[in-house]
Formats: structure tokens, sequence, C-alpha cells
């Protein structure tokens, strides 16, 4: 296989052919929206053509930056959140050994690890507690730099790190990425002389994985970006990609009834990339009380979970399942002479056998029970399959967004928890509100 793949036959029995053809103009007049930047959110376009406008100068300074940091730390902490964490945290994932945490962190090749991504107290006395004494670094992401949450953890991450290297040191091990002249996070910036990277005005957070955003922290974790943007490249280019049939399938499930589009996976190093489209399309689309709800599951394991609910709960979900053509390593199942577990049957088959013939399994029992399945085969985790997918989730979120007539592009909603946590928390500005809000509880 040399191309991802959407196969839309297992939904046919809940849309049909012609269902699917009648959406075709639509999803064209909206890949057309964004091509010529008439649509809702046109400000916000920069993604589109960020693999291929990346420039050699830009991917080097990554390069040699993601390099400073490796030869001088043994932790690199990114500090970010939503869009400003989950794209990095989905790809580093899916290209590490699953047991990378348990191996001992060496200059040279750090852990990266993740900070400002909640509010936890004891993960970040935890965080702390872990570095005390460590060579660590630390890559501060945010992109309208006032962020709470990522600005709590580098508050606390700079004082501990000043406090064990000294002010000038600390400032060799921390690098900036945020807007080009706002905010607070640039003003702290320039002043402390970190080395920065700029998020564009045009590229919103949770389009932002192929910018300095998510290259810097997947170069640190010492990943290739060039074949990631040369995937996204490739997609991007691509007459014949599968955007639309990914498009014009979920929404034309979504008109039939099926409001919540579950991310299936039977690959555990996908969990966080469900993570990251469950971002993308959730903020994306859920607007004007309209959106398809996005939920993810890692199968097999969820089959012994949610499993039952899949297969007989209501009926308002559809399945969309990723899978893996090739896997790294091969696994055999040995066979045992007295074969007291039964599983002689399956004696020298591959692992990944057993695990294709589950998912074939699942997604004709979930049709069976009248759940839609969308499948999208990716050929191999690497980083360039992975930078193709993530284009192809990008764009199909544009044109779905667009066929759904919402702007795809802001996230006004996210503002809401914001004001009333700062009315709480009595910050100056917020008087008004404070009293507000003091009087409902
Ligand atoms: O997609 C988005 O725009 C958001 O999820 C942001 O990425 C998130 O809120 C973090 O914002 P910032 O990078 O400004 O700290």
């Amino acid at each position: 296989m040399n191309a991802i793949k959407v196969n839309v036959k297992n939904v046919l029995a809940t849309v049909s052919e012609s269902q699917l053809k009648a959406l075709e103009p639509c999803a064209a007049a909206a890949a057309e929206k964004l091509h010529s930047g008439t649509g809702a959110g046109n400000d916000f376009l920069g993604w589109l053509h960020l693999p291929s406008a990346t420039d050699e100068a830009l991917v080097a300074d990554i390069e040699a930056a993601a390099a400073r940091l490796r030869q001088s730390c043994e932790y690199v902490v990114c500090v970010g959140i939503g869009g400003s964490y989950l794209g990095a945290k989905a790809v580093i994932e899916a290209l590490s050994n699953q047991f990378e945490a348990y191996k001992p962190a060496t200059v040279g090749n750090p852990k990266i690890l993740f900070a400002g991504q909640n509010i936890g107290e004891d993960y970040l006395y935890e965080l702390q507690e872990l570095l005390h004494g460590r060579q660590f670094g630390i890559i501060v992401i945010s992109k309208s730099g006032t962020t709470t949450e990522p600005a709590i953890a580098f508050r606390l991450l700079k004082e501990q790190l000043e406090a064990e290297i000294g002010k000038a040191e600390a400032a060799k091990r921390i690098v900036a990425i945020t807007d080009a002249q706002r905010g607070a996070l640039r003003k702290l910036a320039t002043a402390e002389g970190y080395t920065t990277f700029v998020i564009a005005d045009n590229v919103g957070g949770r389009f932002s994985v192929l910018s300095p955003v998510g290259l810097l922290p997947i170069a640190v974790a010492g990943y290739d970006i060039r074949a990631l943007l040369e995937g996204a490249t490739k997609m991007e280019q691509d007459s014949a990609s599968p955007v639309a049939t990914y498009a014009i399938a979920r929404n034309a499930l979504y008109q039939a009834g099926k409001k919540i589009e579950i991310l299936v996976n039977f690959n555990p190093k996908l969990h966080y990339l469900a993570e990251w489209w469950k971002q993308l399309y959730g903020e994306s689309e859920g607007k004007e009380h309209k959106g398809i709800f996005p939920a993810a599951v890692d199968d097999t394991t969820d089959l012994h979970s949610m499993g039952q609910w899949i297969q007989e709960g209501e009926r308002t979900i559809f399945e969309t399942v990723i899978t893996v053509g090739q896997q790294r390593h091969e696994v055999r199942i040995p066979t045992d002479a007295d074969d007291l577990d039964g599983l002689n049957y399956i004696a020298g088959k591959r692992v990944d056998e057993v695990n294709r013939m589950a998912t074939i399994g699942t997604i004709l029992a979930h049709v069976d029970g009248g759940v839609p399945v969308l499948t999208i085969d990716l050929p191999a985790l690497t980083e360039f399959w992975l930078g193709q997918l993530i284009y192809f989730f990008e764009k199909a979120c544009g044109v779905s967004g667009y066929i759904l007539d919402v702007n795809p592009f802001n996230q006004p909603g996210v503002e809401a928890y914001k004001r009333n946590m700062f009315a709480l928390l009595c910050k100056p500005g917020y008087e008004e509100e404070s009293k507000a809000i003091q009087a409902r509880l």
C-alpha cells in the first residue's frame, strides 16, 4: 500500500451511494472556499500551505535548537496546552518505544515530558521532584502567551531551573514558541534572551503541529521532521487525496442522525493521535449547537469496557477505524507442547495477524449491530505517513466544518470557563464578574 486509503463500504447500510454523491458539490464548494480564502475564519488559513511553505532555513534552525537541547539535557519539558501540546505529544507517542519512560534518561537522548496541560498540583510537584538535580530544559509554547495553565507551569519550572543552574545557563536551555509581537511570553522571552520561534498569526493552535509548535519537540525527541513535512506536503499536493471522501461520509452520517464519531485504533501508539484528533474536530465543529461529538477508543483494550455500548447501545454513533499496515517488530505466538491454554491453533502466527482478525471481526460485528464504520488505512507508523495523516485530518476538518456551515477556525466557547475562573480568582479587571459569580455560590 503506498497511500492512505479511506473506505466507505461499511457505511452504505446507513447512507446510500447517492446520498454520498449528493454531498460532493458541497464538499467541492467547501474546498474551494478554503483555497480561495472566501469562507469564515479565512484569516486562519496559514496551515493550508504550511508543509510546502516551510523553508530550509526554518527547518535548519529548528534542528539546531533541538540539537542544543539534546546535547545538554536528560529531560526536556514541553510546556503548553491544547493545540500547543497535543500535536507534538501525538507524533512522539506514535513513534516512540512504548516503554521509553522506563529507560534511563541520558544527556544526548533526552526524555520528552509535558507540563502546563493541566493544573494538577500533584502532577507539578512530582514533575519538579523528578527534575530536581537533573539536567533539564524547557520548551514553552503559547500562541497567545497568556494562557494560565502553561504560565503557571513555566513560572515553576523556570524558577527551578534558574535556582539549580543559574539564570544565564537557564536562559540557554529555554526555548519559547509564541506570537511574533504580542503576549506576556513574547515580552518575557525578549527580556530574558531566550531562543524563540514564531507561531504565525494565521495558524490556529490546533492546526499548528506542522509549525515550530510541533516540529521542535518532535525534533528534540529525535524524530525526522523533514520526513514528517515531506509526507504532509505529499498530502497537500495530492489532487486525488481522500479528504473529500472522509468529509462527505462523516457529514452524511451526521445528517442521518449519527451524532457521535468514535475514532478507533487497534494500536496503543495511536492513543494520543486520537486525543489530537478530538481537539481538532471538537474545537473546530462544536458550534451553534451543531457538530459531531468526537470520541475515541483504544481497541482491543476498550472492547472490554466500551465494546458493549458500541455493539448494543443507542444507535447515534459511527466509527472511524485507523488501521496500520506494518508493525515495526515481529512477534510470533509459540507452540506449547501441553497446550493447556488452548492456543496452539494460532501457534506460529504473528501477534499482528491476530490483531488484524480482531479488527475485521470487530468492524463486521459493529456493522451488524447498526454502527456504520469508516476505515482509514495507514501503511505504517513513520514520520512520512504521520505527516500525511495529520494534513489529511486537518484539511478534512476544514472541508467538513464548511459543509456543516460553521467557522472551523475559531473557538469562542473556550473563553467561558476562563472568565469564571478569573472571576473566582479575583484577577484584576474582573471585579464585576467576581461579585456576580460569588453571588451564585
Ligand atoms: O486550538 C487552539 O487554538 C487552542 O486549543 C489553543 O491551542 C490552546 O488554548 C492554547 O492556547 P495558547 O497557545 O495561546 O496558550
